[in-house]
Parts: C-alpha cells; sequence; structure tokens
C-alpha cells in the first residue's frame, strides 16, 4: 500500500485532499492521471451498461435533495456507524471494524449492546496506544445535513445524497412518463454520494466523498423470477471486472450477506469482493430490495408511483435488484491490480481502455528538427485518429521517457528515430514485455485502435 500511494502522490494519480492546509482526513483529489482513469472507467461502465443495452437509460439526479427523500428511505434514522473513542490517545474508530480487526470475526449487522460485550470479554485495546481505555460505543449518523439559503423552517433543510440510489426512486414516475421504456428496464447513474466515514485511511477504500455507479433494475416479480434476474446480475458484474477491468479472478470472491447483516426489506445481498492489499473486502454489492424504496418514497411524497402495465392494466410497484458499485474504490483495485515490480522497473499493467494516456510519442533527439518534424506528424496524427490521451515527450534520455511512461500505465511508446527518416518507419514499445516492434508509420492509427477494442 505504500509504494502504490506514493506511486499515485508522484505520478499525478491521487493526491491528499486540501494538503497545502494540512488535509481534511479522508478527503482526496484527483490529479492529471486519475481523472482520466476515473473518466475512462465511469466511461466503459456507461457504455456497458447504458449504451449497449436497449434495457437501460440514465439518469443524473441532484446531489442536495429533500429531506423527506433521506427520511422515507431509513437514512435519517438508522444509516449510522458505530463509533467508540479510545480516552487516552483520542483516536476515533469504528468500532466493527476494531473487533473485526482484532478478532478477526464478522460482526456487520450486531446491536451496540453485544459489540460492547464482544469489546469488554476480549479486552481488545486500542490499536495505536495499547490501551483498554474505551468510551462507550455509540450512533454516528453517516448523512451531510445542508443549509438551504433561500428558504426557512424544515423546508431549508436538506441533504448530500448518501447514495444515488434514491435519485432513481423519486424518478421513478418522470422516467416512465418521458420514456417508451418498460419492465423490465434498468436506470442507471454515475456519480458522487457523501458519507461522514469514520475510517482508518488505506486512500480511496472509504471516503467522505466518492463516486458510485448504481443501477436499479426494475421488474415485475409476478412475470419476472427474481432468482433468475439475480443471477444474470451476478454474472454481468463478474464479466465486467474479469474482462472489461482485466482484474485477475483469484483475487474475487463473492459473499453473501448473512440474515443478521441483510437490511430487514432485501431478500439476497451478495457483495462480490477484491483483495485488496488488505484484504478481502466489498467492491460491488447486489441486492433484492423488493419495492421497499418505491413503497417508502411514495408514502412519504403521498405521490401515485405505481407502473400500470400496458397490456394488461394491473398497476403495482415494481420490484427492484441493484448493483451498486463503488467507481472511487474500484480505482484503488485497478491500482493495486496493476502495480508490478520486477528487478529492472516499477510499471502499471493497467488495461489498455482505462489507462490515462494511450500512446506516448517520443522523438529519439530534442535538438534535431528533423526527427522533431516527423514525430510531430505522428503526434498530431495519433491525437485526431485515437480515442484516448496521446502524450509528448522530449526531456532527457529514452530510458528515463520509457520509465516515467511504465509508471502511469501507458501500454505503447513510439520513438521516432534517423531510421524513421528513412524508412517511414517507428519503433514501437510494448510496456508489459518491453518488446519493441518496427511499425509502418502509416499504419499506427489501424494498429492502435486494433489493439484498443481487442485487449
Ligand atoms: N445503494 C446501495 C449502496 O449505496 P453500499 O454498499 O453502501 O450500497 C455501494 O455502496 C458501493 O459503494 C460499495 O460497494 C462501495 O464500493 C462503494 N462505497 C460505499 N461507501 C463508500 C465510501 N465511503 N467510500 C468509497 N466507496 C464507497
Amino acid at each position: 500500500m505504500e509504494k502504490l500511494i506514493a506511486l499515485c502522490k508522484r505520478r499525478g494519480f491521487i493526491y491528499p485532499g486540501s494538503e497545502i492546509y494540512g488535509g481534511v482526513a479522508n478527503t482526496y483529489d484527483y490529479g492529471p492521471m486519475g481523472v482520466e482513469l476515473l473518466r475512462n472507467l465511469q466511461n466503459l461502465w456507461w457504455v456497458n451498461f447504458v449504451e449497449k443495452r436497449e434495457d437501460m437509460v440514465g439518469l443524473d439526479a441532484s446531489i442536495i435533495s429533500h429531506h423527506k427523500i433521506w427520511e422515507a428511505s431509513g437514512h435519517v434514522a438508522t444509516f449510522a456507524d458505530a463509533m467508540i473513542d479510545c480516552r487516552n490517545c483520542r483516536h476515533r474508530m469504528r468500532a466493527d471494524h476494531l473487533l473485526e480487526d482484532s478478532l478477526n470475526k464478522n460482526v456487520e449487522g450486531m446491536p451496540l449492546v453485544e459489540l460492547e460485550s464482544l469489546l469488554n470479554e476480549n479486552k481488545v485495546v486500542c490499536p495505536v496506544c495499547g490501551e483498554f481505555d474505551w468510551t462507550p460505543i455509540r450512533k454516528f449518523n453517516q448523512l451531510f445535513g445542508v443549509e438551504l439559503g433561500l428558504v426557512q423552517g424544515d423546508d431549508a433543510k436538506a441533504y448530500l445524497r448518501g447514495e444515488t440510489a434514491q435519485g432513481m426512486f423519486v424518478n421513478f414516475k418522470n422516467i416512465i412518463d418521458s420514456t417508451r421504456i418498460r419492465l423490465p428496464f434498468g436506470v442507471a447513474q454515475l456519480g458522487k454520494s457523501f458519507r461522514n466515514e469514520i475510517t482508518p485511511g488505506n486512500s480511496v477504500f472509504r471516503t467522505l466523498e466518492f463516486v458510485q455507479g448504481e443501477i436499479e433494475y426494475f421488474f415485475d416479480p409476478e412475470s419476472t423470477k427474481w432468482e433468475k434476474l439475480f443471477a444474470d446480475w451476478q454474472e454481468e458484474m463478474w464479466e465486467f471486472v474479469v474482462n472489461k477491468l482485466k482484474i485477475s479472478e483469484n483475487d474475487l470472491r463473492w459473499r453473501e450477506h448473512t440474515e443478521k447483516e441483510r437490511s430487514f426489506y432485501s431478500k439476497k445481498t451478495v457483495d462480490l469482493e477484491y483483495n485488496f492489499p488488505f484484504g478481502f473486502k466489498e467492491l460491488w454489492g447486489l441486492a433484492y430490495r423488493t419495492d421497499y424504496d418505491l413503497h417508502q418514497q411514495q408514502e412519504y411524497s403521498r405521490k401515485d408511483l405505481s407502473y400500470i402495465d400496458p397490456q394488461t392494466g394491473k398497476k403495482f410497484l415494481p420490484h427492484v435488484i441493484e448493483p451498486a458499485l463503488g467507481i472511487t474504490r474500484s480505482i484503488l483495485m485497478i491500482l493495486s491490480n496493476a502495480y508490478t515490480e520486477d528487478d529492472k522497473r516499477v510499471f502499471l499493467k493497467i488495461a489498455p481502455s482505462l489507462a490515462p494516456v494511450k500512446v506516448a510519442v517520443f522523438p529519439l533527439l530534442h535538438n534535431k528538427p528533423e526527427l522533431i518534424e516527423t514525430a510531430r506528424e505522428v503526434y498530431n496524427d495519433l491525437q485526431n485518429n485515437i480515442n484516448g490521451k496521446i502524450i509528448w515527450d522530449d526531456r532527457g534520455n529514452i530510458g528515463k521517457r520509457y520509465l516515467a511512461q511504465d509508471e502511469i500505465g501507458t501500454p505503447w511508446c513510439i520513438t521516432v528515430d534517423f531510421q524513421s527518416l528513412e524508412d517511414g518507419m517507428v519503433t514501437v514499445r510494448n510496456r508489459d514485455t518491453t518488446q519493441q516492434d518496427r511499425i509502418k508509420i502509416e499504419d499506427l492509427t489501424s494498429h492502435f485502435n486494433r489493439l484498443l477494442i481487442t485487449i
């Protein structure tokens, strides 16, 4: 983790948030490489789950949202972590995480009293100072409240959304009325969510502000078997992570929620977990949430959110299956999975479709106008004909330029040398194998476009 975090900072992927003022814990900024990676990942997700499917539509709902949405969803009453402080060193942490890490036991969904007795029976000490001197365990609500300036009283109260999901439920009727989509169908949304998290670090794994990619897949439980739909979604999620994000299958596993940790309205919940440097942890949740959310939003808003089947005229609240992916958490997975060291170098083995830079172009020497001219032509041609960022670099020696590109995961580097001026060919170096091939300048665009689709 330390090496990865250092590389992320050194090469412009992830910086600590508000760093020059001493930082704000658990906030991060995405640098020039990080933002490209983030955009590529979101784009891949969107193309895969929205653009290429006729049963899906997209949405971009407001982050600032009515307090009643979160009262209806249950977040105001129950979206809380169990918090504990060490009286000796004042370190604050999540009691469930403390117990899980110390006792190697899953305590999700356990009531406060049971957490408290587990702590006392096992005399669990503070991981920072080693003392056993705790405050009582208490609940800490994760929603970020905001105050609206233009209105007064109860209506001035709003929340930054704690999940993108509720935007899909409160807009369900709008989507039905404004499109020709019919059940079964899904609504997908990419965007920021906010949670007042108590977390021990681990970079962007758990942050106050993070990007989610969520889908609410609506269906009629009388005509669609939820078990089959659920299994189909599990397959889609696995396929996306393995074949599109190129994550090794050995580092992935499914974990089904126990009855205790599952929300009361959920019939089944599974997590797709990735083997992060600090162990297997949730990446992508899949839950059958029944009609709970539509039902709650209908009750609190007193607006009819039901669906009318155009063939039978049957009026009902659809049920929903929800695949909820952490996009920024996936960034950490992609970077951990890609980080590779051998005896000579460090490189990021990122899938080319996700790589922040697709191709880097180098003139062999920076002070030879004839090399610069041809290399610029190559660069401009790739800029105009390849989807994604192309980089120009003429500083330092070629070895240093390769090193810099390896560390940001650029799959291919092109060098224009004196031979190129005679035979119209350039050297293309492969990031993973370091193999160098000579390729005709006129074939470069089709060569890279083919590779970008196939690998
Ligand atoms: N609508 C359901 C929902 O939000 P969740 O399990 O709380 O479910 C879905 O969140 C995904 O969002 C998680 O699997 C995780 O990848 C990501 N996530 C949740 N909280 C996060 C946080 N504080 N920081 C980064 N990612 C987070």
